[in-house]
């Protein structure tokens, strides 16, 4: 049974620190410690929890990096990740490295690299890569492998970057992980356990803690993960196969569709495809009107929520996309109340 939040900025403790779990709260918290166990399963190794997705990116990238090293970064991936790169890592000396994830193009650049980013699939284009193929070519050029698995999401019936070989499992649990949309909150998993004290202590030392309400709130979260995540994911099919089927509707993209060009090699690593469909509608005007007339639909950005929402990704600047281009996260609706609202305007 789930223990209520605990709120503490000090715990009662005397003496000497050395040893104690509690001392004070931006070291840790025993809400903490009860949502990193459960993710610990989740993942298939210990977890630490952060203040975001970004805070817990920032963590393995700072922690790993030292000047002059390499980073392989996906070009497609989740756009803040490049900004920190290109705009941080650099100035601290750090090499960084980007090639598309489709086709690999990351494998050709691991010569002298210290870790390869991968995302798969990627957000906002869904494309996917070989995480067991890259993750042992990384390793046989003597770097450490972070996975953000975001968009696929860590279950057991899930993606498991950490099984697949990977050093970091990174995620934005904002998204599908708690799948309410009313908080933020990332995490990382470890494979060696070595590697989450240097971790443990870049949060500590920066702060880049969560409050204990949110932890509370996204543990009690789990317990619906794996019914949220099947029918959120069943839907997304459906949803996915209309779509591409519709006159008004071009590229459309969903892993789980058997004729995406992302199938073959999603089906050896995910087994579930996850809530976000990605199509083109013709241009920014038509994709604008279409959004301004969903009514169960939500125009927001994020995805993984239980309520449905979209967006036109080219508003942010940042992703190589179409002005056209809509990213969909499908939620728990009815999925034939949401065929009718997303292909009544079309
Ligand atoms: C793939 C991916 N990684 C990381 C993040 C960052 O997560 P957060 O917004 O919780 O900081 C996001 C957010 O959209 C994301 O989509």
């Amino acid at each position: 049974m789930l223990r209520g939040p605990v709120f503490a900025g000090t715990y009662c403790h005397a003496g000497d620190p050395a040893g104690a779990a509690y001392t004070y709260g931006r070291y840790a918290n025993p809400t903490w410690s009860a949502y990193e166990a459960a993710l610990g399963e989740l993942e298939g190794g210990p977890s630490l929890v952060f203040a975001s997705g970004m805070a817990a990116v920032a963590a393995v990238l700072c922690t790993t990096l030292r000047p002059h090293d390499v980073v392989v970064l996906p070009s497609d991936g989740y756009y803040a990740a490049r900004v920190l790169a290109e705009g941080y890592l650099t100035q601290m000396g750090v090499q960084v490295r980007q090639a598309s994830t489709a086709g690999e193009a990351q494998r050709h650049l691991l010569d002298g690299a210290r870790l390869l980013w991968l995302e798969s699939p990627t957000n906002p284009r869904l494309d996917v890569c070989d995480l067991r193929g890259l993750t042992d070519a990384a390793h046989d050029a003597g770097a450490l492998v972070a996975v953000d698995n975001t968009t696929a999401t860590a279950t057991v019936r899930g993606q498991r970057p950490l099984a697949l070989g990977a050093d970091f499992s990174v995620s934005s649990d904002t998204k599908a992980m708690t799948g309410h949309a009313d908080l933020l909150l990332g995490h990382v998993a470890v494979a060696d356990p070595d590697l989450l004290a240097p971790l443990a202590a870049w949060r500590t030392q920066v702060g880049a803690i969560v409050g204990p309400m949110e932890t509370w709130l996204a543990h009690r979260s789990l317990a619906t993960l794996d019914v949220r995540l099947q029918r959120q994911c069943s839907s997304a099919l459906v949803v996915a196969a209309a779509l591409r089927a519709h006159p008004s509707v071009q590229a459309c993209r969903y892993p789980g569709l058997p004729d995406d060009p992302a199938h073959a090699q999603a089906s050896r690593q995910m087994s579930l495809y996850g809530q976000v469909v990605s199509f083109t509608l013709p241009d920014r005007d038509t994709a604008d009107r279409w959004l301004a007339a969903l009514r169960l639909v939500v125009p927001a950005t994020s995805f993984g929520g239980v309520h449905s929402t979209a967006e036109r990704r080219a508003r942010w600047g940042g992703d190589d996309v179409h002005p056209g281009f809509i990213r969909l996260s499908v939620g728990l609706e009815d999925p034939q109340d949401l065929l009718d609202d997303l292909t009544r305007t079309l």
